[in-house]
């Protein structure tokens, strides 16, 4: 496999990165996942705009996010795969400098990765829904950027797959912040809601596309904070996320949320998901 390295296409296993590398020791760094749908590479715009954003946030220079579409189609070419059902996968840190806690010199550059893999979403998970626990919210206080230091988003994800689960959300004083890997949404009377957007969490790029397409249906949404008591009562609850795509939840915590099927709203807000990744595969 081809993956891209400080500007150069090289085979994976000859991929060097040294171990003075700040993201291998500080996890000094911020990443992006991003996802094809035939041909096209999904909301190019928000990816980019949020990788900006924990790049301002973190200080980290790196001034050419937007050869990363090219970097991608280009790794694609070279590993002979077709742009569907694959993702970008894009990390940057502060690069290799003695270790020290505060910055190195400026003109450390930054280590920049990417590489393609498959990715798909289980046909069978979206049609019959999936169990997910919830467990303490043990992160830090800037959860809004994507940072590579994901230790406790790691044991939270582990935890869920020893408990035959395929997700866990975290809870933080009473309320719901986001999963492990994705957004979680609850429906309660016909009503959408999901955290707000803060420091707790990430703003997840599917997040915001479910939030428009609830804008654009007519549904009515909230982003307004949700309590545990909320979410354990919800009528329907679901996730979002560039792997999972709208995901519906059907147990909580071994036990049924609701009558134990897809809800309702999350169906048609999936129907609606599907609907519009369709019409970017037949803009191409
Ligand atoms: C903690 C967290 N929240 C939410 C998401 C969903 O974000 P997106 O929809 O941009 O993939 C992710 C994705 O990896 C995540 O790691």
């Amino acid at each position: 496999m081809i993956v891209y390295l400080n500007g150069s296409f090289v085979e994976k296993a000859a991929a060097r990165i040294s171990p003075a590398d700040r993201g291998f020791l500080f996890a000094d760094g911020v990443y992006e996942v991003m996802r094809w749908y035939d041909g096209r590479l999904w909301e190019t715009e928000a990816h980019l705009a949020r990788l900006r954003d924990g790049l301002l946030k973190t200080r980290i220079v790196y001034a050419a996010a937007d050869e990363l579409p090219r970097i991608g189609r280009e790794l694609l070419e070279r590993n002979r795969a077709a742009a569907d059902r694959m993702r970008l996968y894009v990390q940057i840190t502060r690069g290799a400098a003695l270790r020290t806690h505060a910055f190195p010199d400026r003109s450390t550059p930054p280590t920049v990765y990417a590489d393609v893999a498959p990715m798909d979403t289980s046909s069978d998970e979206l049609e019959r829904g999936i169990a997910v626990i919830t467990t303490a919210d043990q992160r830090w206080a800037r959860c809004d950027i994507k940072s590579t230091a994901l230790l406790a988003n790691v044991l939270a994800s582990q935890l869920a797959v020893e408990a035959g689960a395929r997700e866990a959300i975290m809870l933080k004083d009473g309320m719901v912040t986001e999963a492990s890997h994705s957004s979680v949404f609850a429906v309660a009377n016909g009503v959408v809601r999901t955290a707000p957007l803060s420091n707790l969490i990430l703003a997840g790029v599917t997040r915001g596309v479910v939030l428009d397409l609830c804008d654009e249906h007519g549904t009515p949404a909230r982003e307004f904070p949700l309590t545990e008591a909320e979410l354990r009562n919800a009528d329907e609850i679901f996730l979002a996320g560039t792997s999972c795509e709208v995901m519906p939840v059907v147990r909580l915590d071994g036990r049924p949320v609701a009558d134990a099927r897809p809800g309702i709203v999350t169906r048609r807000l999936q129907e609606a998901f599907a609907k519009r990744t369709r019409a970017v595969r037949t803009s191409t």
